[in-house]
Formats: C-alpha cells, structure tokens, sequence
C-alpha cells in the first residue's frame, strides 16, 4: 500500500536570526541594568530564542533594529512587557517548599503575634516577592484559612504577589491552573478550594479574594523603597538569576520591607553567604529562614 504525500507542503520554518556574541553582550547589559538578571555565556541560546521571535513576530530585519525599538521607539513601553515575558523564567508549582510553608505556620506565625503582644485583631501581611502565576501566594492564602484562621481568631491576612513579568501576573489574576501547578498539593486542599473543569483547576473566590497581584521589578530601587511594614517575605528562585551586586541590592530592599521581627525565605538552592549579614539565621526541620531582629 502506498501512502500518498499530502497535497499542501507544510511552509518551511523561517530559521531563527543569529544573535552575534557582540550582540549578545549589548543584549545581556540592557538586560542587567533594567532587570539585574544575568545571562551567563552559556545562556545566548537562550536570549537568542525568545528574542529572535520577538523580532521575527514584529517583522523587524535585526536584533540592532530591536533593541532600538525597545530602548526609544514609540512603543516601548508596550513592547516591554513582551520583553520581560520573554526574558524570564516562571517555573512554580503549589507547596513548593514544604518545610517553608511548615515553619511558616507552627512557629513564624505565632512568634511574630506573640512579639505583638496580642494574638488577636492582628492584620498579617505576607509578600510573595516573584510569585510568577501566584502558585506560592495562594498556597499561603489556603494555610491561613485551613490553619490559621482558626487558631487565631481575628487574624486577618493581606497577601501580596508581584513579578516582573505581565503575562504570569494575569494567569495569577485568573487563577485558572493545569496539572502541572497542583501535582504537589495535598489532595485535601484540592477538594476544599477548587474547582475541577475538565483539565483545569479553578481556585475558588474564597482564596482568590485573599491575595492581590501588582506588577513590580525587584531591580527598581525607587518602587522597591516604597514597600515598608511586611511580616514574611517569601522571595524564592529569582535570586539565582542575579549576579552579586543586584542580590546585594535586592536583599538590602527586601530587608528594609520587613517588620523587625519579620522573615525572610529564599530558595532551596540559594543562599545569603556573602549577601547580607543583616539577618538573623534560624533553622528549622529541613528549611531556614533569614530574620530581621
Ligand atoms: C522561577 S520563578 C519563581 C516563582 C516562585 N517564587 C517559586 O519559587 O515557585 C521566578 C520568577 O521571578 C520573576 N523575576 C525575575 N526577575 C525579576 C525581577 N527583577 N523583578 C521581579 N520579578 C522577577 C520571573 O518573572 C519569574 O516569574
């Protein structure tokens, strides 16, 4: 039996513009001092991917006439936004790290109530500073209300979620999720604060309600100094993609934020050695937390 070629040939796949290392550099530099992400070497595919089809999406005949663009054309501050979906990185999932949300609840809670001195009528606010779709802010808001709301009557939670990238803020917004975002979560959880469609998983307005998603770049120290009186930090995975100088800038804003007595967690894999030595390390079962004493 034959099989029969089909009749319309598939258009062939424009090959992606090469990105020149000399371009890349240009590129890398642009990206750091608005961002404070640093492309290492080894990462030029990847810029040349995300951008190339920026550049072939707009029609535009080099990654020269780009950066123009994006740097004085008449609509860079919409194309921004497209340039800092396509620069980032936005893994997440629910329950991340669950020794951070552990710690968090049975002693970070209470110890910040108990510093207080009342344990009612208290107003906790949490950040979720890089919270890419609001995986990590929502997991915070369902342990307040299957944990904490309880425990300390009165207790009112304000979380907020930020991120650089416009695109995740939106899916946070939506809190729409796929298989991929709930995979680690108690199947208790699931049950009590979703709804299941199909294949997707609609959080319900009960912990919706509890969070609120802002646009902010950690790298702008103007917006970053207007944050003030936070209780919990939960800054995780975004500080590997900055060099030294902008986690040492970063860290010290994000200490600022804080409350004395106030924490602060960062990633599994990322550390504050020869950041900060602000801080105060506490440990905790298979997690740390940084303190501001
Ligand atoms: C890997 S995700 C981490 C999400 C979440 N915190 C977690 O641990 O699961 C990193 C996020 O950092 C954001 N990001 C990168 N640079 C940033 C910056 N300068 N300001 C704010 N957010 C940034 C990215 O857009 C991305 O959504």
């Amino acid at each position: 039996m034959t099989i029969a070629a089909p009749l319309v040939a598939k258009p062939p796949m424009t090959p992606m513009m090469k990105m020149s290392d000399e371009m890349f550099r240009v590129v890398r530099e642009f990206i750091y001092q608005l961002t404070g992400i640093y492309f290492q070497d080894n990462k030029k595919y990847l810029l040349e991917g995300r951008i190339g089809k920026r550049v072939q999406l707009l029609g535009l005949n080099s990654y020269e006439d780009y950066l123009q663009l994006i740097k004085y054309g008449t609509r860079r501050t919409e194309e921004l936004r497209h340039f800092y979906d396509a620069i980032t990185i936005n893994e997440t999932f629910f329950f991340r790290n669950e020794p951070q949300f552990e710690a968090f609840e049975q002693t970070l809670v209470p110890a910040i109530l108990a510093r207080r001195g009342s344990l009612t009528r208290q107003k906790l606010r949490v950040w979720s500073a890089a919270s890419s779709s609001g995986e990590e802010a929502h997991t915070i808001a369902m342990i307040y209300l299957e944990k904490l709301r309880t425990k300390y009557q009165g207790l009112e939670l304000e979380v907020v979620g930020t991120d650089i990238s416009y695109a995740v803020l939106e899916t946070a917004r939506k809190a729409v999720y796929r298989e991929y975002s709930i995979r680690n979560m108690p199947k208790h959880y699931l049950e009590k604060y979703f709804t299941v469609e199909d294949v997707r998983y609609l959080l319900r307005d009960e912990v919706k309600r509890l969070v609120r998603f802002d646009h902010m770049n950690l790298y702008e120290q103007t917006r970053m100094r207007q944050v003030t009186n936070v209780d919990v930090i939960f800054c995780c995975n975004v500080l590997i993609y900055f060099d030294t100088q902008s986690k040492i800038q970063v860290v010290s804003n994000l200490y600022n934020a804080l409350n004395r007595g106030g924490y602060l967690f960062i990633g599994y894999a990322e550390s504050l050695h020869g950041i900060s030595t602000a801080f105060k390390l506490e440990s905790f079962p298979k997690t740390v937390a940084y303190k501001k004493e």
